[in-house]
């Protein structure tokens, strides 16, 4: 079983090719009402009324190496084998936001994954990109804004390895002290 995690970074790798300059990942976990819901959002190009038609089907891609485009597909895949779906909404020029609904204890939802290390992967594939993180479980919530980071660091890359690293405990402990286990 992929770890959905995986399915995030491919999805914000589709945010970062259509040229967004900010992504939003938002992870809500509610358990009373025994649901997961992923959120990506982006500022990037958009798509079409027609493309945003037919993409979910693996034949739809902009991609010019191979024929067949299985990100969001496989995405949906992952949701709808447990009770869950997927919603695109976009609009050429301003961006698109998909969400993905889980139910929170179907024995075959995959577990969430490693989020820590998802958001430093991400960073280090296009630094400059403005990342917002936001994990809510249980009346509790963890933030990370990448562009409050860059801000402190005066200069100094965030994608340099110290820096990475220090993401990278920052954000593990955080969710932790918010009692977001994973
Ligand atoms: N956030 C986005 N903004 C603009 N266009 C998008 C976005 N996400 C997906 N698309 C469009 O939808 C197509 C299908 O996306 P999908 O992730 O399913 O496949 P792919 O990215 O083409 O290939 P793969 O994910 O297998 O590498 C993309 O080729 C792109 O044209
Ligand atoms: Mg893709």
């Amino acid at each position: 079983m992929k770890e959905l995690s995986l399915h995030i970074l491919d999805i914000v790798q589709n945010s970062v090719k259509a040229g967004a300059s900010e992504i939003e990942i938002d992870i809500n976990e509610d358990i009373l009402k025994n649901l997961l819901e992923i959120d990506i959002t982006d500022n990037g190009c958009g798509m079409s009324e027609e493309f945003l038609k037919t993409v979910k089907d693996p034949f739809s891609t902009t991609r010019t190496t191979r024929k067949v485009g299985m990100g969001i597909s496989l995405f949906e895949a992952a949701a709808v084998q447990c009770g869950g779906y997927l919603e695109i909404e976009s609009e050429q020029g301003n961006g698109t936001s998909l969400k993905v609904f889980f139910e929170y204890d179907n024995i075959d939802r995959a577990p969430l994954g490693n989020m820590a290390e998802t958001m430093i992967t991400v960073i280090m594939g296009a630094p400059d990109i403005n990342y917002v993180y936001k994990h809510r479980k249980a009346g509790k919530e963890f933030v990370f804004v990448a562009d409050d980071i860059k801000n402190a660091l005066g200069g100094v890359p965030i994608d340099s390895p110290e820096i990475l690293n220090w993401v990278k405990e920052y954000i593990s402990e955080g969710l932790e002290n918010a009692g977001i286990n994973m």
